[in-house]
């Protein structure tokens, strides 16, 4: 038997060891799945169809858990799967806590969690607070009369002199005030008029919602992208929203968006987060003009760190130039406080493809290699779009195939978002090997060429050219945790920067122009190729001068750096 005064020694240390040193490994702030990881956007209705309707699901997305293991991914975002009409395509939400039948089961999803966490791969849910879908219980009572208990779980308002309330615009165009014939008021919907706007400044409904929230944090899912989170709250005296020269058009979201009560939910939500270990919350921020990168960074101090991270998507929306992508970078981490933590993304579902985007009909492959690796040696976490990985193009559709409620409502003008939405390209069999029956919208007719099984054997495909950056990302700390420092800032179609982390010195050269271009760097001292599109690996690289060729992207290490 342990003498007495020796068990209590053990017991102290082991006491110390287990609440100070794991306690402090585990909730290393600076060292999280989700800030070291690589995440993948998946759009559910478009991955992989394994019950043969055509519209993708669940179990689709578990049979194909090994290729995102192999891709190298840390975690899964999944466009909305919850019970919904579908009118904007699952954004429209009938029942929190329960999966839609077209995308399967809670058993599914719980099936999915495991299966997904046993090969490490989180998964993060969408989370959509501005609204439920007008067939939402909740809804339905709050519809039903004036003095229904859930009234004031969504924003009714009297008309004023025989009109809407306010002059706020919808996201999408036209009154955000709906009629409702049978209690004689109007509901605010700030996207379609199907989409009701909850009322966060009621407690009932903040309380329940939060409590739907447990019940995911509970199950084991890793996170929330929350949705729209800057428009939940709204002016409580509903004041008209300034319009800049008298255009509609131009209305600013002075009193609809960016509240104050915006970022007390934001706040709260990640302090229920934070309850939990190891989870996370990114936000989408929407801003007129779209891309403000500053209304984006607000979300992540202005409620004392509220969100873990936002979307810039300035970087989306930038032509083709080394000088402008300088610029959107530069200027979004310089608004990244020091406790924040920056993500970087190049595409979703609400845009065309990242392939097509701004980069007209030349080189689209050389650069969407030179936009890969710029993407994959930022400095934040990178989110990848479904499809992103093998260069999937926009979708070329017929008026007939229009689904998207936007693209029908603007036609030709908007032909809507279905563009980057199309079916996962699998292989060359029948429906690109997304299902075996007629998909909810077109596959890509280059899918007997552009597929995963055709470029997994291919060394040279982007595919390859992805999962070798990502691999790189997690074999360098410099690349995933290190500080980034620019030196040659776009000029002449050139960018170029560093990513240090203690020992570690790597350098990335992005050439985003068609020509051949002399590079002179500063320093001088003696490298190595990591990887590159023109250059042999392992190769030495001597840093004073060299000539970029067209679309080159090149990484390379320092190895004596002190
Ligand atoms: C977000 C989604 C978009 C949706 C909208 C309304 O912006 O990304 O797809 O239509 O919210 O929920």
């Amino acid at each position: 038997m342990v003498p007495n005064i020796t068990y209590h020694i053990m017991f102290i240390c082991t006491f110390v060891y287990t609440k100070y040193i794991l306690v402090e490994v585990h909730t290393d702030n600076n060292w999280l799945w989700w800030k070291h990881g690589v995440i993948y956007h998946i759009y559910p209705r478009s991955f992989s169809d394994s019950n043969g309707d055509g519209i993708g699901d669940i179990r689709g997305i578990i049979s194909k858990l090994d290729y995102l293991s192999n891709l190298g991914i840390d975690g899964i975002w999944l466009s909305p799967v919850y019970p919904s009409p579908m009118v904007d395509f699952g954004y429209d939400i009938a029942n929190y806590q329960q999966i839609d039948p077209v995308f399967g089961t809670l058993t599914d999803f719980r099936e999915l969690l495991d299966a997904a966490h046993s090969k490490r791969i989180r998964v993060i849910m969408d989370l959509v607070m501005n609204h439920t879908s007008e067939k939402h219980p909740w809804f339905t009572e709050s519809r039903s009369s004036r003095d229904n208990p859930k009234r004031d779980w969504y924003i009714w308002k009297k008309g004023k002199r025989g009109n809407t309330p306010n002059n706020w615009k919808t996201v999408f165009g036209g009154s955000v005030w709906e009629y409702d014939h049978k209690t004689q008021e109007y509901y605010l919907h700030t996207f379609f008029k199907e989409q009701a706007d909850l009322n966060w400044h009621n407690e009932d409904l903040k309380r329940t919602f939060f409590n739907g929230i447990k019940f995911w944090l509970d199950m084991g899912v890793d996170g929330f992208r929350v949705d729209v989170i800057n428009l939940i709250s709204k002016d409580t005296h509903f004041r008209d929203n300034p319009i800049p020269f008298g255009i509609p058009l131009l209305q600013k979201l002075r009193y609809n968006s960016n509240m104050p009560e915006s970022y007390n939910i934001a706040r709260e939500l990640r302090s229920l987060l934070d309850d939990y270990s190891e989870r996370m919350c990114v936000a989408e921020v929407y801003s007129v003009p779209p891309g403000d990168s500053a209304v984006a960074a607000s979300y992540l101090d202005k409620g004392h760190n509220a969100m873990n991270m936002a979307f810039d998507f300035s970087l989306m929306l930038r032509g083709w130039s080394a000088r402008k992508y300088f610029h959107s970078i530069r200027k979004w981490y310089s608004l990244i406080p020091e406790s924040g933590w920056a993500c970087n993304v190049l595409s979703n579902h609400d845009l065309h493809r990242n392939f097509d985007r701004f980069w007209y009909r030349r080189n689209k492959i050389e650069k969407a290699r030179v936009s890969a690796m710029l993407l994959l040696t930022l400095k934040g976490t990178p989110f990848l779009y479904y499809g992103d990985e093998i260069g999937m193009r926009n979708a070329r559709l017929k008026r007939k195939e229009i689904l998207d409620p936007l693209g029908k409502l603007f036609w030709p003008f908007f032909k809507g978002r279905d563009k980057g939405r199309s079916p996962m390209q699998w292989t060359h069999e029948e429906h690109g090997g997304f299902s075996d029956c007629k998909p909810w919208l077109p596959v890509n007719d280059d899918y007997p060429e552009l597929n995963v099984r055709s470029q997994e054997r291919d060394k040279g495909s982007l595919f390859n050219f992805y999962r070798t950056l990502i691999a790189l990302r997690k074999r360098y700390k410099a690349l995933s945790k290190g500080e980034w420092s620019p030196l040659i800032r776009g000029k002449n179609g050139i960018l170029v920067y560093l990513r240090e982390f203690e020992l570690e010195k790597l350098m990335v050269i992005l050439n985003f122009s068609s020509r051949r271009k002399k590079v002179e760097l500063p320093g001088n001292s003696t490298g190595k190729i990591v990887f590159s599109t023109h250059r042999v690996q392992e190769d030495e690289f001597f840093s004073e001068m060299m000539i970029a060729e067209p679309f080159e992207a090149t990484l390379i290490e320092f190895p004596e750096a002190a």
